[in-house]
């Protein structure tokens, strides 16, 4: 597959995964049974109780879920692997067993690294890099424009080929809207996403958190909801007049939401992503100048988050991803103003998500979509199922068993995560990826 990356493609995996709770919405399956996997491919699923006994005997490793959730591997359509040039942040081998570790199997890296994904040379050696080192499927997101500077489109004809499954300046915006014009009018004649970093700069100034009352409180520079909002209507409008798909990160704003529901109404091929320290956290977490809890779009208010679960309940906001931004330990540790926007969140996004299953506002059927179905729909990867024939992307999880989040513990080199020391439930037992097998119960 174009854009993957399987060194080692599944060869020699024979499992039998019996006695799960296998939510694989693919398929329409929400219920107890048992996988198949042959060659490190899903040879079937049987949930009426026969359960592939005859292999058994055969050369298969057979693990007990009884109790587990065994689920399609997760696909994060938002995550910087830093590699190349920021190392110190993070690396592609890292970053990939970072998400492994959170039940992630595939994940999409953005442009911004030194130098940028603008070209298919830096495409190329990111899936050379990611063939050899990666620990899970990486697909990578070429950037809008040359440099990421804003002014001048990028060749995103040869990096599509080269393997971009979406572009994005991701990071910045788009500001000029004649080269987002062009760049959604290309991405309708590749197929491809254009990924929206929807914030006006001339409104978000330099601006380091939410503007509001806190913000004056604090003596800090606000960014008003207003900067996000006005981007993501003019986006909407943009891929109205040109019939590009957009896709909009990191949503943040209950005035964002509601203009994507409106754009949706309307028929606009518009799809959104929020992340879960979006639905976590409020503003209220930078309040001790907290630079972990430090990101951009920044943490919002109480209203915000409401109206950003009921943009995942009614299906406004169509994919849960991390945005995971590590950063080195010294990037953070300075004030407030100078630190860098990021948090790492590749770890803690699952269980964090999970709380939402909990609280009644997704059915896990649509948390899977939301991690894995709907960004392999978006991305056009055909990955997110458990289907017969499909690679074996499989993660086994624990919905009971609680663990305690250690930043220093993470296996991504950043640690900047504002869940340090809280306790959260939902404990990746196992990942299946690229024909291996990780346990991470021991
Ligand atoms: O907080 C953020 N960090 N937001 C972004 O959009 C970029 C990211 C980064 O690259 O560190």
């Amino acid at each position: 597959m174009k854009g993957s990356t399987g060194k080692d493609g599944g060869a020699g995996l024979n499992l039998i995964i019996r006695g799960g709770h296998i939510v694989d919405p693919s398929q329409g399956i929400d219920g107890i049974g048992d996988i198949l996997v042959e060659e490190g491919r899903v040879r079937g699923i049987e949930t009426e109780g026969s359960g592939f006994g005859a292999a058994e005997g055969g050369p298969y490793q057979v693990i007990d879920a009884s109790g587990m959730y065994v689920l399609p591997g997760l696909i994060d359509m938002h995550v910087h692997l830093r590699e190349p040039g920021f190392e110190h942040k993070e690396t592609i081998r890292t970053g990939t067993m970072a998400a492994v570790r959170g039940g992630f199997t595939s994940v999409c890296c953005m442009p911004n690294t030194k130098p940028v994904n603008d070209n298919e040379t830096v495409t190329e050696f990111i899936l050379r890099k990611a063939y050899a080192e990666s620990a899970c499927y990486i697909y990578p997101v070429g950037a809008v424009t040359k440099g990421q500077d804003g002014e001048e489109l990028a060749e995103m004809g040869m990096m599509r080929e080269a393997g971009c499954v979406a572009f994005s300046d991701d990071g910045r915006p788009v500001m000029n809207s004649l080269l987002m014009r062009r760049a959604l009018e290309y991405s309708k004649a590749f197929g491809v996403p254009i990924i929206s970093h929807a914030e006006d700069l001339s409104l978000s100034s330099s601006g380091v958190m939410n503007e509001g009352p806190l913000s004056v409180e604090l003596g800090l520079r606000g960014v008003p909801a207003e900067a996000e909002v006005i981007m993501i209507k003019r986006d909407i409008e943009l891929a109205g007049l040109t019939g590009g798909r957009l896709h909009v990160a990191h949503v943040s704003t209950a005035g964002g939401i509601d203009a994507l529901r409106e754009a949706k109404k309307r028929g606009i091929a518009v799809t959104a992503e929020t992340c879960p320290h979006y639905f976590t956290l409020t503003e209220e977490a930078v309040r001790d100048y907290n630079t972990d809890a430090k990101v951009n779009p920044p943490l919002r208010t109480e209203r915000d988050v409401e109206a950003v679960k009921e943009g995942l309940a009614d299906g406004t906001i169509d994919v849960i991803a991390t945005d995971h931004a590590p950063h080195h330990r010294d990037e953070k540790l300075c004030e407030f103003d100078r630190a860098a926007s990021g948090i790492s969140g590749l770890e803690t996004a699952l269980p964090l998500s999970l709380r939402l299953v909990e609280e009644g506002v997704l059915t896990m059927g649509q948390l899977v979509l939301k991690m894995a179905l709907t960004p392999a729909a978006i991305l056009g990867i055909g990955r997110g199922t458990l289907k017969a024939g499909a690679d074996a992307d499989i993660v086994i999880l624990d919905p009971r068993r609680e663990f305690r989040v250690e930043s220093e513990r993470l296996l991504s080199l950043g640690k900047n995560t504002p869940f340090d020391g809280w306790l959260l439930k939902g404990a990746v037992l196992m990942t299946v990826v690229k024909g291996r097998l990780y346990r991470w119960d021991d």
